[in-house]
């Protein structure tokens, strides 16, 4: 049908996903999945009416071009720090993204690397993996219970509340939280400022946005204030964390350990935090099942649909 809305999307989306955009749009799939180069994207945003982007497509003043055709970015992601929101703006596109549908799987990533880096599970498996295991022993690789710790969030969003509520009811642990707004809970967690969640927590768990606003928040200076037996765990955007520093800090001892789903530039991971033992890596799976790429698949369809029925986009960001 020659008058359906041209779309293009940039990675490869579950195979439902794909069916229902083919059934909608002249849609252009990316089966081999290569992540576009910025000519690409320059060249989309020139011949379609609305591109699907997602983590790590640039959608810069650079790529969307001085007059493009698209009037729409459908985000596959919460996180919009792929994106200048400013330059959509004086292009007049709009932008949505996909809120709510993984909150639950990235607060179980949140929780799954706490436990790995306070238990060693990481260390545990690799000892497993070398054939080094010579037997259970009173002393080997003790970690650290959860129970009683204090966990401190920093971005009491969906998803910081999602992994404080997981680490209280079900872990035992105590949670403060720092926010830039005030949050209503039903949590028994206490408000602090960020200099003093990072005096006071075992473990600080960042979920805040990425982008301008944040970049560089845990700073070296912050990171400075952590216990020496704290941990930090990242599921954000690699952005917001002072990456250098953090490397120096856990090189240094002056923490525990870390565990990051996030990086500054992924995919590239410091070479220097693939050798500490201390730290838990794994390429951001925070939304990364079956169940929630499909919802965030699905929420990328609405959102298009409703744009070109001329309806207000359900998860509009611009
Ligand atoms: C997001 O949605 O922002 C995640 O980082 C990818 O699921």
């Amino acid at each position: 049908m020659p008058d359906r809305p041209r779309v293009v999307v940039t990675r490869r989306l579950p195979q439902a996903v794909e069916a229902a955009l083919s059934e909608r749009f002249d849609v252009s799939l990316n089966p081999a999945d290569a992540p576009f180069s910025r000519t690409q994207l320059v060249e989309a945003f020139a011949e379609a009416d609305a591109l699907l982007t997602t983590v790590g497509d640039p959608v810069t003043a650079q790529t969307l071009g001085e007059a493009p055709r698209a009037r729409m970015v459908a985000n596959f992601a919460v996180g919009v720090n792929n994106i200048d929101l400013e330059a959509c703006r004086a292009r007049g596109m709009a932008v949505s993204n996909t809120p709510g549908v993984l909150t639950d799987a990235t607060a179980d990533i949140a929780m799954a690397l706490i436990l790995t880096i306070m238990r060693r599970c990481g260390e545990g498996e690799r000892m497993v993996r070398a054939d080094a295991w010579q037997g259970w022993a009173p002393t080997q690789l003790l970690g650290r219970d959860l129970r009683g710790r204090t966990l401190g969030i920093v971005g009491m969003g969906r998803i910081g509340q999602a992994t404080a509520r997981r680490a209280h009811h079900g872990f035992g642990m105590n949670i403060v939280y720092h926010n830039r707004s005030e949050v209503e809970t039903d949590l028994p967690a206490r408000a602090l400022g960020l200099e003093a969640l990072m005096e006071t927590a075992d473990v600080v768990s960042i979920h805040c946005p990425g982008g301008e606003a944040n970049r560089g928040l845990i700073s070296a200076g912050l990171i400075g204030r952590m216990k020496p037996e704290a941990y930090l765990v990242n599921t954000a955007r690699g952005d917001v964390v002072d990456e250098p520093a953090l490397i120096a800090a856990l090189e240094a001892g002056r923490i525990a350990g870390a565990g990051l789903d996030v990086y500054a530039r992924e995919p590239e991971v410091p070479e220097a935090l693939r050798r500490l033992e201390n730290v838990a890596l794994l390429p951001h799976l925070g939304s990364a099942t079956e169940e929630t790429r499909n919802a965030m698949g699905f929420k990328c369809v609405e959102n298009l649909e409703a744009f070109f029925a001329g309806r207000e986009l359900p998860d509009r960001v611009v």
